[in-house]
């Protein structure tokens, strides 16, 4: 059966591939995109492989939260339910670390946004649904006052690891806390070093085959062994659900996580 199923960075990289091989396989894809013109140019190239009635387009800034707002809103106001959110978008290396909001980008992009765009898309996700957010081999403990933009760092990869680290935590709340009406959610490292425009411009390597972290995307999205996995880190370095960096498996510190992410998104 098509599922509808809404990937957010979908322009580039694992989203792009991912929403490939969605589409492939029959599904319908809402595509998200922060430029209209890059996002136009996708939808005409994947709608190559799929009717024009199984793609949507949505443009928003993540780095920016009306348009996190409206981006929930435009995909509510089209739908009623949605069956998978991929929470895929992602930012490591940028010229402009700092959001216009004064939260670190790496926190708002990678942690903030995806928790308030699950929140406000809940009311479509049901029983069978499923959040998948891509986390990362890279986690480091989180510096509440650099989630909250009180401080800021100029060591790139510890704000990026960071956030993956508070988007795995609060994963595991927001999963642990919800009914059995309600979707799984899962945290997924997709794979180190997929060879897409974050690892050839973080790291300036080619990096490996990005259809390794569209496949796995597609399997947490649609497969059965991700039913069970609500609260769960799946990590496709080897290849099996593992544990996270230790902070990602204690409550209190999960909940100081989701609480700050509450603040930030009250002021
Ligand atoms: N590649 C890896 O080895 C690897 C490993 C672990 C985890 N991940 C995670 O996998 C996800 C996909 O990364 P990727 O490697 O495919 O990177 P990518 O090629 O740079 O793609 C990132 C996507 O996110 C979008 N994006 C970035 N900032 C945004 C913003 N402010 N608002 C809206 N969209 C924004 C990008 O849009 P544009 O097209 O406009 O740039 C692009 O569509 C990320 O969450 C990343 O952290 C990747």
């Amino acid at each position: 059966m098509s599922k509808t199923i809404l990937i957010t960075g979908s322009t580039d990289g694992i989203g792009f591939e991912t929403a490939k091989m969605l589409l492939s396989l029959g599904h319908k894809v809402l595509l998200h995109g922060r430029n209209a013109t890059k996002l136009a140019e996708v939808e005409k190239t994947l709608s190559a492989i799929s009717s024009t009635d199984q793609i949507e387009s949505y443009v928003a800034d993540l780095s920016k939260f009306e348009d996190v707002e409206a981006l929930a809103s435009a995909v509510i106001e089209k739908h009623t339910q949605l069956d998978v959110l991929i929470n895929n978008a992602g930012v490591f290396k940028t010229p402009n670390p700092v959001a216009e909001n004064g939260l670190d980008v790496r926190f708002m992009v990678n942690t903030i946004a995806p928790y308030r765009l699950t929140q406000r898309l809940m009311p479509l996700l049901g029983k069978s649904a499923r959040v998948v957010n891509l986390s990362s081999a890279a986690q480091a403990p989180v510096d509440l006052d650099l989630l909250s933009g009180k401080v800021h760092i100029a060591d790139e990869f510890a704000a990026y690891a960071q956030s993956k680290l508070a988007l795995t935590m609060w994963s595991r709340d927001m999963a642990l806390k919800l009914g059995e009406h309600d979707p799984i959610i899962v945290a997924v490292n997709p794979g180190s070093l997929l060879g897409s425009k974050m690892v050839k411009e973080g790291f300036g390597m080619e990096g490996k085959d990005i259809g390794i972290g569209a496949d796995i995307l597609t399997r947490a999205a649609l497969s059965d062994e991700f039913e069970k996995a609500s609260g769960l880190y799946f990590d496709n370095d080897s290849g099996q659900f593992t544990e996270p960096h230790p902070d990602g498996l204690n409550p209190q510190k999960c909940e100081a996580i989701v609480a700050a992410i509450e603040v930030c998104l009250k002021t």
